[in-house]
């Protein structure tokens, strides 16, 4: 009988070994190296797990991918191995030579039944240990119906909740997963696994849910996962293991700590936050007009494997290898952004986002949100040295995010405009088309205190102007319809966070108010949905009151953790007022009165 816990403990600890000891072959790894955590321990920058040879690129790949045995490209790179790496690379070897190297799809089927077990075998469901029947929060809600709803969605985390089994551990070459010390709460629906921008909102739900050990595990897996890679990829795939997400690990662990004071895990945590901020510094910067900015890309060769069909197949347009490739690079960055895909990722030959998927350059792209994002770290990560008492450290810190604020000041604040925006490296211009996350310095506090009027009333008129608070079912990501999935009308739970928090940043009265019928309008229209069809969305429908979205690569998923946790925030913020359909805020009623009063004068005196 072994204990699983040694068998993680050793499972991390042969893993470094092995990274020490044999640094990966390729350069840009090999010879970088990361001091991560206050004992100095020094492991290479190397993101290759041995299941990579199966999972990430290569002839079995792609001969299994093109064969379209399932409806959805990701089951076949979620599928367990029956036999090592290696040996299931020799026998695909002698399958191609016995079939003359042209297998029909039976031959392909029956090869994968031979080597591959069902997807989802490397979790178990699990129960978290802290779940409470009856967290405080619910008891904030007035309304019975909403109160109803908090518990239902409180009872989802029971669902989503998701260990390892052990064999992970003992033997993780057999599986695609990124193994991990603690269990997590996965988003649901085809994403089995945990994904990283994903994990802010779960993490928050948890923590208004009282699930503070369970927040703290997933925090945990996190910072060991940088530890092992330098960054936190995507999500927790091999496949996904040359990019990353917006990066909000350091945000994550601000409100662990604000609803713990466990100040002592926030400065443990600092180094390896540190480090994952000078990834993004190496290998994401670029130059515009003599200040560096980030731009979302990632470092991996191909189609990515989980939509590798897809993307072969939409690289068909393209005529030379080194076309094909920068294709697959912009839409991996696509995917890095969290918004995969949107027209906000298009510029074609006119320098305009009109187009479709091929014209996809996000990597040309200086995203507002990105440098919102890491301007942010940079000020958590001196705030936690401060905890530190290291001063040293938390100036340098300081000192980066100035740098990185007159930078978006610099270049992504648009005057004209009255709002930031991305900047498009192509055509040298502002890209002025909206999305959410153009308001994202205020969600990251990334802008200065003092021009908080000015700012205020210029973002305000920028949403007015685009009638942005007048859709019945959120804010839309875009205003353009491409059919991508983070286009209009879809409208997606972080990005409503996004414009809601970012108001209420601003402090000013007119943006507290637009935040808070924002706020309102989102919770009673998932509630609508809910009633509707039974089960939370990862994205809904701007224009309809109670819609659910759709469109983009694959059908509409439930579950869902982002849209849960968002909703129990809203709930907890303004349970002591909201009720299912009052979408009017209190300046609106007093409108209504007073048409009212007209009304009825009128029909009295006229
Ligand atoms: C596929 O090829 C195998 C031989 O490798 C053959 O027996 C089988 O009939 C073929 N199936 C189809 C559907 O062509
Ligand atoms: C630093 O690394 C050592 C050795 O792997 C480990 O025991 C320790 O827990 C790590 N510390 C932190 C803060 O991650
Ligand atoms: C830009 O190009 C697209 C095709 O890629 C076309 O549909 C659109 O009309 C063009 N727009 C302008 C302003 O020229
Ligand atoms: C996408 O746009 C390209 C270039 O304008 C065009 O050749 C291609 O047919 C379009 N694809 C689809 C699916 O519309």
């Amino acid at each position: 009988m072994t204990n699983p816990l040694f068998l993680k403990v050793a499972f991390l600890c042969v893993f470094q070994l092995l990274l020490i000891s044999k640094p990966h072959a390729s350069e840009a790894f090999a010879t970088r190296h990361l001091v991560i955590n206050s004992s100095k321990v020094i492991l290479p920058r190397s993101n290759e797990l041995p299941s990579c040879e199966i999972y990430c690129r290569g002839e079995l790949l792609h001969t299994v991918q093109m064969a379209h045995l399932f409806k959805d490209s990701k089951t076949f790179v979620d599928m367990k191995l029956k036999k090592p790496p290696s040996e299931t690379i020799e026998i695909f070897k002698n399958f191609m030579q016995s079939k003359n190297n042209a297998p029909n799809v039976t031959d392909i089927q029956n090869f994968v039944n031979d080597n591959f077990e069902d997807r989802g075998k490397e979790f178990v469901s699990w129960t978290p240990d802290d779940w409470h029947e009856n967290p405080r929060f619910v008891n904030l809600i007035r309304n019975e119906n909403l109160k109803k709803f908090a518990n239902d969605l409180n009872g989802i985390w029971k669902i989503l909740g998701r260990k390892m089994i052990d064999d992970v551990y003992e033997h993780p070459e057999l599986y695609s997963i990124i193994p991990v010390p603690n269990p997590v709460i996965v988003p649901g629906g085809r994403f089995i696994e945990f994904y990283y921008w994903d994990s802010y909102w779960v993490i928050r739900g948890l923590l208004y849910s009282q699930m503070h050990h369970t927040a703290r595990g997933m925090l945990s897996n996190f910072l060991s996962i940088i530890q092992r890679y330098g960054f936190i990829p995507n999500g927790g795939r091999v496949y996904y293991s040359k990019r990353s997400q917006p990066p909000l690990l350091a945000a994550m662990i601000k409100s662990y700590v604000e609803f713990t004071h466990d100040e002592q895990f926030a400065i443990d945590a600092v180094p390896t936050l540190a480090a994952e901020f000078e990834y993004f510094v190496d290998t994401h910067m670029v130059e515009v007009n003599g200040h560096k900015l980030a731009v979302y890309r990632d470092s991996s060769v191909g189609p990515r494997p989980e939509s590798y069909r897809e993307d072969f197949e939409n690289a068909m347009i393209f005529d030379t290898p080194e076309k094909k490739q920068e294709f697959y690079s912009n839409i991996a960055a696509g995917a890095e952004s969290g918004m995969d895909f949107s027209s906000r990722w298009f510029i074609n030959g006119n320098g305009t986002n009109e187009g479709n998927l091929t014209d996809i350059k996000c990597r040309d792209i200086v995203a507002v949100d990105l440098n919102a994002i890491l301007y942010w770290n940079a000020k958590l990560i001196a705030e936690f040295y401060l905890l530190d008492n290291n001063i040293e450290k938390a100036t340098e810190y300081e000192t980066k995010a100035a740098k990185i604020l007159e930078a978006i000041e610099a270049v992504l604040w648009n005057e004209e405009v009255g709002v930031w925006l991305d900047y498009d490296l192509i055509n040298k211009k502002p890209r002025n088309y909206f999305v959410p996350t153009n308001l994202s310095p205020l969600w990251a506090k990334a802008f200065n205190r003092k021009d908080t009027k000015k700012i205020s009333e210029s973002v305000l008129k920028y949403l007015r102007d685009l009638k942005i608070d007048k859709y019945p079912g959120g804010i839309p990501n875009t205003l353009q319809q491409s059919g991508e999935q983070w286009d209009f009308p879809n409208a997606w739970p972080p990005t409503q966070y996004v414009v809601i928090q970012g108001l209420e940043n601003l402090q000013t009265p007119e943006a507290k108010d637009m935040s808070k019928s924002l706020a309102y309008k989102w919770v009673q229209s998932n509630y609508q949905a809910f009633v509707t069809t039974k089960a939370m969305h990862e994205k809904y429908d701007a224009s309809v009151f109670g819609g659910t979205g759709g469109g983009g690569e694959y059908e509409t998923q439930l579950g869902f953790g982002w849209s849960n946790g968002l909703v129990i925030e809203l709930l907890v913020k303004y349970g002591d007022e909201i009720t299912p359909a009052n979408g009017v805020s209190k300046t609106s009623v007093m409108a209504l009165i007073t048409v009212t009063t007209i009304a009825v004068m009128a029909s009295v005196f006229g």
